[in-house]
């Protein structure tokens, strides 16, 4: 995609450079515009050499090619960041005397920007009425964030980090393909007790899970996340308007939630890890060695839950199941995933590699989308939410 960048004279401008990082890795063409007062904080090298692109300020410049509108009309997306008070009254007025304004002017694109600024300027009526009037105009009012500022101030008015300016970046980009659905997702691992401080479990973070229901909401869906013992942190990353959490600990927990929220689902995604089998009986004492209770847990399956789905699925619902293997021939981990799918009756199967570097615990990850008669739909490597955009284009293609 391509993106335009718009930099501000503020002291967060060098937090932007991190931005710019974020989407070139993220594979996307971005022009970065600064003003003038922008460069007094990151000179105008930085953003050549980071954005891989020609940086200037003027509408002087590249006159042959007409950049002054050209950048506008060719953007994909262009985020304002940081945006300072003076940017924001600028924008309200329509004022055109330099490279940012007439993109601003000419672009259709989805526009966002990221205020930063000192509490007061943010709360000051001039600068809320001007932020009133940019919302009803749809522009995409990103923060601010409340937290430390430039001198030793506290209060709203600090940009919002890059990561999380990136991710809404992403968002704004994300087709509305999945708008009107609700999508029925599990995450995270459960948790099988042995007795009151003991348990069974696995070393799923629940991040891609997560990264999926993210992903759905970002396109549209209502989404219900059936999440299984996921950190704070790690869960931070679904809190969307349109995504409703539930929490649940055990394998029967988790089927009693998703086969609840799959009856209103139009997809299905078991990315949670499901143990297996839990123990025959839970002690509701602690087991002691004293006791010599605890060499030995009799253990009973659990209910196979996406099969379960599966056998009972409304008409044209779309399940999709996945599976952590170690093999490391990839296509015996294929013809594997190829008989799980079969075995579970699910229409897609997203195989992860799982070793040191991929899948449990890590950021990034790895995985092939299994289909009909074995075939790889999808493949996808990166961080989780790129994985994760590849599994939902993998499903909107199996339903159209
Ligand atoms: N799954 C489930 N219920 C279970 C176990 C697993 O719904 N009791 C789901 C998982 O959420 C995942 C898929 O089944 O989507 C694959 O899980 P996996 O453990 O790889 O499958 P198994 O059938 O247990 O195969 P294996 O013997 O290879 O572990």
């Amino acid at each position: 995609m391509n993106i335009v960048v718009g930099v501000t004279g503020g002291i967060a401008a060098y937090k932007t450079v991190q931005l710019v990082r974020l989407l070139i890795k993220a594979g996307h063409e971005v022009t970065v515009i600064p003003t003038e007062d922008a460069l007094r904080f990151v000179g105008l090298p930085t953003w050549e050499a980071i954005s891989r692109n020609t940086v200037t300020t003027s509408v002087h410049d590249d006159v042959a090619r007409v950049r002054h509108v050209a950048l506008g009309q060719a953007a994909d997306l262009v985020i304002v960041a940081p945006a300072t008070a003076n940017t924001i009254a600028r924008m309200t007025a329509g004022l055109a005397d330099d490279l940012l304004g007439t993109t601003l002017l000419a672009t259709t694109a989805p526009v966002a920007i990221a205020p930063a600024m000192h509490t007061e300027m943010w709360r000051h009526p001039s600068t809320q009425a001007n932020i009133e009037i940019l919302r009803e105009r749809g522009v995409h009012i990103l923060g601010p964030g409340d937290g430390e500022l430039t001198g030793g101030d506290s209060g709203p008015g600090r940009m919002l980090e890059p990561e999380e300016l990136f991710d809404e970046a992403l968002a704004l980009l994300a087709p509305q393909d999945l708008a009107g659905r609700t999508v029925a997702v599990s995450a995270g691992g459960t948790r099988e007790p042995i007795d009151p401080v003991r348990f069974l479990g696995n070393r799923s973070s629940g991040r891609q899970g997560v990264a999926l229901a993210a992903e759905a909401a970002a396109r549209g869906a209502r989404v219900i996340l059936v999440a299984a013992n996921i950190s704070g942190d790690v869960l931070a990353a679904a809190k969307h308007p349109q995504i409703d959490v539930r929490l649940v600990g055990t394998a029967a927990e988790l089927g009693d939630a998703m086969r609840d929220a799959a009856a209103s689902a139009a997809v299905v995604v078991m990315a949670a890890a499901v143990a297996d089998y839990r123990p025959a009986r839970a002690s509701d004492q602690k087991l002691t060695k004293e006791e010599g209770v605890l060499d030995r847990i009799d253990l009973v399956e659990n209910d196979d839950i996406v099969a379960g789905l599966a056998a009972s699925r409304p008409d044209g619902q779309v399940i999709v199941a996945f599976a952590a293997e170690t093999l490391t021939d990839p296509a015996a981990r294929r013809e594997r995933a190829a008989r799980k799918r079969e075995r579970k009756g699910v229409d897609l199967l997203a195989v992860n590699r799982a070793d040191a570097e991929h899948g449990f615990e890590n950021a990034d990850n790895a995985v092939e989308v299994i289909g009909d008669r074995g075939v790889v739909v999808a493949s996808a490597a990166g961080s989780k939410p790129e994985v994760a955009r590849a599994i939902w284009d993998a499903v909107v293609n199996l339903s159209q």
